[in-house]
């Protein structure tokens, strides 16, 4: 078969490799018939991720088809159609029966596309299969929910659920990339007063408008703390997200939240980021972050198959399973081309 194969920073190609087989019991083998490409794939290729190393298959989204399955797995079938998510579930460690499979401490977590090979290939090998899959549901498309396999999970869970959206807050996102515009999507559920959309390219800040943000900010031209204050009368934002990954706009989101508010950290940093404990000690700030752990994917799929989220708009793209090139190319310039997610498919 054919896969994406990581070659090391800046390497990759698409070519020929030994196609997957059932090794464990638990595992599937599912064709792919969707995929998708994560800013945290940008991150791998520029070596930002070393537990990935030369020969790894990337990708962590998928849609497809099962192919095979071990003895040991119960609820999916050759045949069924699946969406593969960015989360692995061993489902019996302490991590994953609290609902946090992101730190499965059994085997799984984020492993596809990281430390095993992962979902940017013609098939892939999926551990766990029962707890790592959904089936999919009738009248969605693939690339809807190829949208669910991590960007909308991340935005929910350690953005708007870690910072406790309520109803009629002023919820501040700092960065409308896919993942801040899902943050966006999740934040609009809870009937916030304002959404306020923060980045530095006017056209992240129409797609921002486009999901649900009232108020934008460029703050390359505009001061985001004054715009909040005259929202808030001069306290701050009730929720800031961060949903960049640089020092400096983890600083804004602490800078914008009120006395008691909520700053809720997705993004992956590289670098140390200061939280200014001289100022920040006295205003009873909550500073969440982590890494997305999927509990929220079956919720996410009612809101999805009733129409109470619009999963269609993030695609932007579309392109043969084998135009990874053009694809990556796309969504690395994303700036210029306007990409939101791309989708390959069969
Ligand atoms: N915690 C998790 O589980 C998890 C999961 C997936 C992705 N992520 C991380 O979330 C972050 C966002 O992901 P994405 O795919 O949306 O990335 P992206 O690069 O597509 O979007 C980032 C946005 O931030 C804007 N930006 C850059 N610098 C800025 C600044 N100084 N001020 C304001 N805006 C600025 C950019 O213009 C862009 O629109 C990344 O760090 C990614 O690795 C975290
Ligand atoms: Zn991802
Ligand atoms: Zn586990």
């Amino acid at each position: 078969m054919r896969a994406l194969v990581y070659h090391g920073p800046g390497q990759k190609a698409w070519e020929e490799v030994q196609k997957p087989q059932v090794t464990v019991d638990t595992d599937a083998v599912v064709r792919v018939d969707a995929v998708t490409i994560c800013g945290t794939d940008l991150h791998i290729l520029k070596g930002d991720v070393p537990a990935v190393t030369d020969g790894r298959i990337l990708g962590h989204e998928a849609v497809g088809t099962v192919e095979a399955v071990g003895s040991g797995v119960k609820t999916v079938k050759p045949g069924d159609r699946v969406l593969v998510s960015c989360i692995t579930a061993c489902g019996t460690c302490r991590y994953c029966r609290e609902g946090r499979s992101g730190q499965c401490l059994g085997g799984g977590g984020w492993i596809l596309g990281h430390k095993i090979d992962g979902t940017q290939a013609e098939y892939v090998r999926v551990p766990f299969a029962d707890l790592s899959t959904y089936p999919v549901p009738g009248g969605v498309s693939d690339g809807e929910l190829l949208m669910l396999a991590d960007i909308l999970p991340t935005g929910y869970e350690v953005g708007v659920l870690n910072g406790s959206v309520r109803p009629g807050d002023v919820v501040a996102v700092v960065g409308s990339g896919p993942i801040g515009l899902s943050a966006i999507t999740g934040a609009r559920l809870f009937s916030p007063s304002h959404v306020v959309a923060i980045d530095l390219a006017d056209s992240r800040l129409e797609a921002a408008k486009q999901f649900g943000a009232d108020v934008t900010v460029n703050n390359g031209r505009q001061d985001p703390l004054s715009v909040i204050q005259s929202l808030t009368g001069g306290l701050g934002a009730d929720v800031t997200i961060e949903a960049v990954g640089v020092p400096a706009t983890f600083e804004l989101a602490v800078a914008l939240a009120r006395p008691g508010g909520r700053i809720a950290n997705i993004g992956v940093h590289g670098e140390p980021a200061t939280l200014h404990l001289e100022e920040q000690w006295i205003r009873n700030i909550t500073v969440t972050t982590g890494l997305v752990d999927a509990y929220s994917t079956p919720t996410l799929l009612r809101l999805l198959t009733t129409h109470q989220i619009d999963a269609g708009r993030f695609v932007t793209h579309h392109f043969a399973l084998d135009e990874f090139a053009e694809a990556y190319d796309v969504f690395a310039r994303a700036g210029d081309t306007g990409a939101l997610k791309v989708v390959l498919s069969r």
